[in-house]
């Protein structure tokens, strides 16, 4: 099948989904996009991305002129291409149990009108056994041969946030089919992206996706486990993780800060459900969480109380220069902040959430938490408008290090001095 006649199905445009019905588009596909939100698709028919990600306004700029794409509200109008990607959304229960009802809600919706030729492909990110419990569910349903009439496999999505463009046709490509056919249906799809194609089982393929991003959550709770030892011990994590990695040769450890996200904060739950060591992941989400509140008893070790205080929050995003704010740490600091009665300010230019401008959320600050490390909260420009518009005795809170004075907790004036800027007490 070649992609010039090739058409392709994608249901759910969300921050995975769009981008790739983008780029099935960009690459000589016939494209469907499929979303039951009517604002998703009144953006879209507007000619506007719902959010940002690079390079891809101009993908929809010519999308929407081109009689190659199409949109649709209704997941069984997937049915009509050959070809079915869901990237739905796969939250976890609060209980820690995978909640699959999006796709099973969406597989229902296709069920009568699945034919000999069609091809399910799961690219959310899913719980071990689910590509095999969908292939499953359609043969127990409709009676259709798997592997013979209609093929099921899953194409796991490990794109960074900002970069899809650049990484759909670099990094390897997983595909686990849940046997040959289906493997090579789902290859041939996403072999358009010019990728290396890893083939492989379902099941692998599920777990390699779960274990990068537990992997990376692990990663980040250790640095932050460190940070909250070291205020107890009254070390610094910075001095102390500079002595850990410098000139060994075995590894390194990261730098602390807020970690979470839509991803990271749920997907460990996909294998903490059936896990050999229960708790052990919990343990590491529990350490991560921590961090905010870490930080408001930080603050009121210093200060005493935040109550009446005016304390700036920089940054709402889940991470660096994006507007993604979906579980983001940020908006569980400042309802903590809230519930101890402080005057919170927020400034976050990349956020879609209403917040301040920078100069207005620093004025007459007591405190400073650099809780997003976005490219304008950094280094030398933020410390100066800090002292400039802060109270002279402003609290500057950096589990990042963005500002560079290599201090969790450090007054505006310490850290100026320590990175020899000039600083009077007036300031401010
Ligand atoms: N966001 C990321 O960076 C990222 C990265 C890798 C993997 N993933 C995984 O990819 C999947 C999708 O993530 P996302 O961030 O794009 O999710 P999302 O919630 O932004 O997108 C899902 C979309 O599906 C739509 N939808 C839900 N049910 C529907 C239905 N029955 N019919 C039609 N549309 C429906 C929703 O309206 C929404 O727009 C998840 O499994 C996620 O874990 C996400």
């Amino acid at each position: 099948m070649g992609s010039a006649e090739r058409h392709v199905s994608v249901i759910g445009l969300g921050r995975v989904g769009l981008p790739l019905a983008l780029s099935f588009h960009d690459r000589g596909m016939r494209v469907l996009g499929v979303d039951h939100d009517p604002r998703v698709l009144e953006s879209l028919r507007a000619g506007r991305m719902p959010f940002n990600e690079a390079g891809t306004q101009e993908l929809l700029d010519d999308a929407v002129r081109s009689p190659r794409w199409e949109l649709s509200a209704r997941a069984a109008d997937a049915a009509r291409a050959q070809d079915i990607v869901l990237t739905l959304g796969t939250p976890s229960f609060s209980h820690i149990e995978s909640d699959l009802s999006q796709i099973r809600a969406a597989v229902d919706d296709l069920l009568p009108l699945l034919a000999p030729g069609h091809s399910l492909i799961l690219r959310s990110t899913i719980a071990p056994g689910t590509t095999e419990f969908v292939a499953g569910y359609v043969a127990k349903r409709r009676g259709l041969r798997i592997g013979e009439e209609v093929f099921v496999a899953h194409a796991p999505e490990r794109i960074a946030a900002g970069r899809f463009l650049e990484e759909i046709s670099r990094l390897p490509c997983i595909v686990g089919g849940v046997d040959d056919p289906s493997t090579e249906r789902a290859a041939e799809l996403f072999g358009a992206f010019g990728a290396p194609i890893v083939r492989t089982t379902p099941v692998q393929a599920e777990l390699a996706k779960i274990w990068t991003n537990i992997l990376r959550y692990a990663t980040f709770a250790l640095p932050n486990l460190l940070m909250m030892d070291c205020e107890r011990y009254d070390a610094n994590v910075f001095e102390v993780i500079d002595l850990i990695n410098h000139d060994y040769p075995r590894g390194g450890i990261a730098m602390p800060g807020l970690t979470a996200g839509t991803c990271l904060r749920k997907d460990f739950a996909f294998s903490e459900e059936r896990s050999n060591a229960p708790g052990m992941l919990l343990a590491v989400s529990r350490v991560n969480e921590a961090v905010p509140l870490f930080l408001v008893e930080g603050i009121k070790r210093r200060l005493g109380t935040v109550s009446g205080r005016k304390v700036a929050v920089l940054g709402l995003t889940f991470k660096r220069d994006t507007d993604d704010e979906r579980d983001s740490l940020s908006h569980k600091l400042v309802r903590l902040l809230e519930r101890e009665l402080a005057d919170v300010a927020v400034c976050d230019p990349h956020a879609p959430s209403p917040t301040q401008p920078l100069g207005d959320t620093l004025d007459g600050a007591d405190v400073v938490i650099v809780a997003t490390n976005h490219s304008e909260f950094e280094g030398e420009p933020l410390l100066r408008e800090i002292l400039a518009r802060a109270s002279g005795e402003c609290l500057l809170v950096d589990p990042w290090n963005a500002v560079g004075g290599a201090q969790v907790f450090a007054y505006a004036g310490e850290s100026a001095q320590l990175l020899g800027l000039e600083f009077s007490a007036e300031a401010g």
